[in-house]
């Protein structure tokens, strides 16, 4: 396999899986890369690794460039697996390569996976000559672990992002200018919002950080790297990291016999009646990590749950767990369902709700068995009534 040239002597050299479609829990409908990058220069540098089980594809794309033996650096942004998990492989393959990591939780992190490698470590605003070119280095810790940091190169007006920026988007296109932008930016946000949305503040600090370089490339850690379109990604984290909202509806259930799914279609309706476009997602048939997308930048959550064995559905817990441990913002929400006794299920979806940190624009909607005309009608008033 070759690599492909982003930019006179750089080169990506990463790895495409094609056909995961579950990057821990985040269901990867177009799979995932993992990117990793070669700088030819007087040192020869290599930009992160790719998951265990794709060096031979990363080692094949730089073969047709160099022999592996001859890189001098491995640049380690970050230390989960889907981009260190080359390291041991790399280290037996280039034995003289420093290996460049954050000091002190990417030192630590990477000596807890894989033992003392040939390890040289560096702080937030070290710069590693490596001939014509310079790599300095910002840490940018919870973005999204301790240890993560990106690295620019300012001959070349790069920046080297790892997670940050990038997509779980497979293609053989490797830039933004080839490729459906708003597809692009909607795997970018799906990406922010189930991977970065606990860390908006971290953001703001890294976006803040790197507002002073000139940056004329990003080439991310995962899918399409930008060279056209930078301003539009940088203004999209901008906005994600301040968790801004649209005037827009979510609604999510699970349902038994259809009632609380007749409740959900009409809460539905109701919002698009108001002018408000809302979004329908059963539980049973929908992913988490879609419904999470939408909901990120929505100000209306609407989340129904029929009662079984005194409790809320388990697709809705799921749910509820899933974006409590996202810590979203600035959403106003309530509970709706339908029980044929007990009935308690409304009630812990609201407490939920409230323990997330949800607003709750409504009173909880609770109906027995089959909703009526009437019910229907009243949902639809409470909906209108919404501030
Ligand atoms: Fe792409 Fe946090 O690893």
């Amino acid at each position: 396999m070759k690599a492909v040239e982003m930019k006179k002597d750089i080169y990506w050299v990463g790895a495409i899986d094609w056909s995961l479609r579950n990057f821990h829990g985040y269901k990867t409908g177009h799979g995932a890369t993992y990117n990793a990058y070669l700088i030819i220069d007087d040192k020869i540098t290599l930009i992160d690794t790719v998951k265990h089980g794709f060096e031979e594809e990363m080692l094949s794309r730089i073969s047709s460039v160099i022999d592996p033996a001859k890189i001098d650096y491995i640049v380690s942004s970050h230390v989960e697996m889907d981009h260190s998990g080359g390291l041991p492989c790399m280290s037996k393959v280039a034995p003289n390569a420093k290996i460049i990591t954050s000091f002190p939780n990417g030192q630590k992190g990477l000596t807890a996976h894989y033992g003392n490698l040939n390890y040289q470590t560096v702080k937030a605003g070290d710069t590693l000559n490596i001939g014509k070119g310079n790599l300095s280095f910002v840490t940018t810790p919870m973005l999204h672990w301790p240890d993560s940091m990106v690295t620019y190169c300012p001959e070349e007006k790069i920046l080297f992002s790892n997670d940050a920026f990038g997509q779980h988007f497979c293609s053989t296109e490797r830039f933004d200018s080839e490729i459906d932008l708003p597809l692009v930016l909607w795997e970018a946000k799906k990406y922010f919002a189930n991977i970065l949305m606990p860390y908006g503040k971290q953001a703001q600090g890294a976006l803040k950080a790197l507002s002073g370089y000139d940056i004329e490339m990003i080439l991310t850690g995962h899918g399409i790297s930008w060279k056209e379109h930078i301003k539009d990604i940088l203004a999209c984290y901008e906005s994600w990291s301040n968790y801004e909202v649209k005037e827009r509806a979510v609604v999510v259930f699970d349902s038994m016999w259809h009632s609380t799914e007749i409740m959900a279609k009409t809460i539905t309706d109701a919002f698009v009646s108001r002018g408000i476009p809302a979004v329908f997602f059963d539980l049973k048939t929908n992913e988490l990590s879609d419904i999470v997308t939408e909901l990120f930048d929505s100000k209306y959550l609407a989340v129904g749950s029929p009662t079984i064995n005194n409790q809320m559905m388990p697709t809705v817990a799921a749910f509820l767990c899933y974006l409590k441990g996202l810590q979203p913002k600035n959403h106003k929400a309530f509970a709706f369902g339908s029980y044929g006794w007990g009935g308690q299920s409304v009630g812990l979806v609201e407490e939920e709700l409230k323990a997330i940190g949800c607003e709750i624009c409504l009173e909880k909607i609770r109906n027995v068995n089959v909703p009526s005309e009437e019910v229907l009608k009243d949902i639809e008033e409470k909906i209108k009534s919404i501030r």
